[in-house]
């Protein structure tokens, strides 16, 4: 993949090392004791005035920076850059006020109150005048602050809204999008219940109705509410830029757990390139059926994926417990820094925390943060300064790129498609699919991306698609697998095209490049399985499918007249499909060939420079001493490496090839 941007953040040197940094919560004198332990931590960057609109502008035409001149300036001194935000996430109370047509309606039609934060409605003309009007200010005052290294835009967009704002945006969306209401009418297909419009005027955003509302419908307005904040980001960059040229501009997307609200692959196009960098959140979930270190590896690629395979930074993590979650936990020792690693070790250009010191009040009190309640005597404050010491050490790495040789494909609107009402089975999720497979991989030791379906995938050996419910066509796929690649594609894959109509003749989409012709759906209750008769197992999907131009691989136990795994030659490739889901990705992967010769629970990745060293980073996540396949120095202790070595568990190895 070409990389368009390796050098993210110009101004830090090596690594990015810090967080939120929330001094407004705090009496001057903590400033100066948090400036000192950040330089003992290692820290060089703070995101600061994420949440200070109401310090700055505390009432209609009234402007007071004083409070954040100390705090730039505080930082200047110290040596530590800032992540400087333009606050416009959370509109202060006589905002809202002044202005009630700018807070958010609900489905139900309720308009949300003020009192918590990111309440305000994306397409109010007046929110949208204030946030650029806030950024114009603060990219005036502070382009050339020594303390700026780069700007943070909003924080975490996700908000929708179907106010008569939203109903007369989602219009002209719509009229850019199908031309005339003849477009709309048959993307929509709405000759079905006799929903045919005959006026824009009747075009409604999804609130509440009677009965299950037209899929199409509920697609569109998920696509105009990602890109309508996407504008709304924009809209604040491009006045940032025209006062801070030289500065980049990101803003903090999600991708913790199952989040995939947002089309994260268009943000992406403009969230890459000069000047700009991607940036995400990422959070370990406690009660999730994929362990910890998967699921930072996963959180990390995702977030490659959003860059398009350059570097990142890793924006916001929690040093323990988060707020939001049911339930306080603890991460265990080492916990920290081996989590920290792995996103580094996957593309971060540092690792930032949510937050630097932890709350005394608001909603986030018990939210974990590098520096706890507990105080600088503490295993987290002790991690942090360690791994403040290791990015030190680790600063030659910065913009280097990692190695990877799959991909699992991944389209956020087929995903939001795969969710909408009156699916054949409500158990066919696709984001936890796509991190159930990513986990397989990752115990095999494979380094994965997350690719859109349309991207350049010939450099990949193996792209899986384990559920791509949306697709228009197969060209792309096909490409891939005539000239050489292994493409293998899961259950109701290629089923209905981007306005959710289902493709005449299953499986859609994917039937002719898969040589496999579907004749009907068989969705498995939940807790029940499909017997294979080489004694796998599928669970929630089947379906009667026959090989028309393919091997039938395997078949089911009970219909073996009915294929479950089949494989196709094509050109110089081969495409696989299952037409299950398999309980046990394990040992399809090893009838692929993807071998499983690593210890467990150990982690390894490969980083490079294009013309330079490469890195072999190591995490041992497993019980027992694990051998690394390395020569070269440690950076993390200076010791030579050899293949005899092993890796203590628990323990971490950045190896640098000599
Ligand atoms: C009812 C309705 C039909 C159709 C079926 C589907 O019978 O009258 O229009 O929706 O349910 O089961
Ligand atoms: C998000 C937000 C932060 C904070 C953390 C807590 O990432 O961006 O402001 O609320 O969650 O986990």
């Amino acid at each position: 993949m070409a990389h368009r941007n390796t050098d993210i953040i110009p101004t830090i040197e090596g690594l990015a090392y810090g967080g939120d940094y929330n001094p407004e919560q705090w009496p001057r004198e903590v400033w100066d004791e948090d400036v000192r332990l950040m330089r003992e931590a290692g820290v060089n960057l703070v995101s600061v005035n994420i949440f200070a609109w109401a310090g700055i502008n505390p009432g209609p035409g009234e402007w007071d920076f004083t409070r954040l001149d100390a705090i730039m300036d505080l930082l200047a001194a110290g040596g530590v850059k800032a992540d400087l935000a333009t606050s416009t996430a959370s509109p202060p109370p006589w905002f809202s006020q002044a202005h009630p047509e700018t807070l958010p309606v609900n489905p139900e039609g309720i308009r949300l109150n003020s009192g918590a934060r990111a309440e305000y409605c994306p397409h109010a003309p007046v929110f949208q005048a204030a946030v650029v009007d806030m950024a114009t200010r603060l990219a005036e005052r502070y382009a050339d602050h020594p303390a700026l290294a780069m700007w943070h835009v909003g924080n975490e967009y996700y908000r929708s809204c179907t106010c008569d704002h939203a109903a007369d945006a989602f219009r002209a969306w719509l009229q850019d999008r199908y031309g005339d209401l003849d477009g709309l009418n048959a993307a929509w297909g709405t000759t079905f219940w006799s929903q045919t419009y005959s006026d824009w005027t009747q075009v409604l955003p999804p609130r509440i109705c009677a009965e299950t509302p037209n899929p199409g419908l509920v697609l569109d307005f998920r696509r105009f509410s990602s890109d309508a904040l996407l504008a709304l980001f924009r809209s604040e960059a491009a006045a940032i830029e025209q006062h801070s040229p030289d500065k980049p501009i990101t803003t903090n997307a999600m991708v913790t757990g199952n989040f995939s609200g947002l089309d994260y692959h268009r943000w992406g196009e403009h969230m890459t390139g000069p000047n700009r960098l991607v940036a995400t959140d990422h959070y370990l979930l406690p009660d999730d059926p994929i362990g910890w270190p998967e699921q930072a590896a996963f959180g990390a690629d995702a977030s490659r994926g959003l860059a398009a395979g350059d570097p990142w930074l890793l924006m916001e993590q929690s040093s323990n417990s988060s707020a939001w979650r049911r339930g306080y936990f603890a991460k265990k020792p080492g916990d920290l820094l081996r989590h920290s690693l792995s996103y580094v070790a996957r593309g971060s250009e540092g690792a930032m925390f949510f937050q630097w010191r932890a709350s005394r009040y608001g909603a986030e009190r018990y939210h974990s943060a590098m520096v706890p309640h507990g105080g600088t005597d503490s295993k987290v404050f002790r991690e942090v300064k360690q791994f403040g010491a290791w990015l030190k050490d680790l600063a030659e790495i910065k913009g280097s790129t990692v190695d990877s040789r799959a991909a699992i494909l991944l389209d956020f609107i087929s995903c939001w498609a795969a969710n909408t009402p009156g699916q054949p089975s409500a158990d066919m999720d696709t984001y936890p699919e796509l991190r159930r497979w990513h986990a397989a991989l990752w115990r095999r030791g494979v380094t994965t991306d997350l690719a859109n379906p349309e991207w350049d995938l010939s450099g990949y050996e193996y792209v899986f698609a384990p559920h791509l419910y949306l697709l228009d066509d197969d060209a792309n796929l096909r490409a891939y697998v005539e000239n050489g690649g292994t493409l293998v594609v899961g259950p109701y894959s290629g089923i209905v095209d981007a306005n959710d109509r289902v493709h005449p003749g299953l499986p859609g989409a994917l039937g002719g490049l898969m040589g496999v012709r579907v004749e009907e759906f068989v969705p498995i209750p939940n807790g029940d399985k499909a017997s294979l008769e080489n004694g796998w197992e599928g669970e929630t999907w089947s379906e009667v499918t026959h090989a028309t131009d393919a091997e039938t691989v395997v078949s089911f136990k009970d219909y073996p007249e009915t294929g479950a795994v089949f494989r196709r030659r094509l050109g110089r490739g081969e495409v696989w499909y299952l037409a299950t889901r398999l309980a046990d990705l394990d040992p399809f992967l090893a009838e692929l060939g993807i071998a499983s010769d690593l210890p467990e629970g150990l982690e390894l990745v490969r980083r490079s420079h294009e013309h330079g060293p490469s890195y072999t980073f190591a995490i041992n996540h497993g019980k027992d001493p694990a051998p690394v396949p390395a020569t070269g120095r440690n950076l993390l202790t200076g010791a030579a490496w050899t293949e005899e070595d092993t890796l203590e568990p628990g323990g971490c190895a950045v190896i640098r090839r000599e």
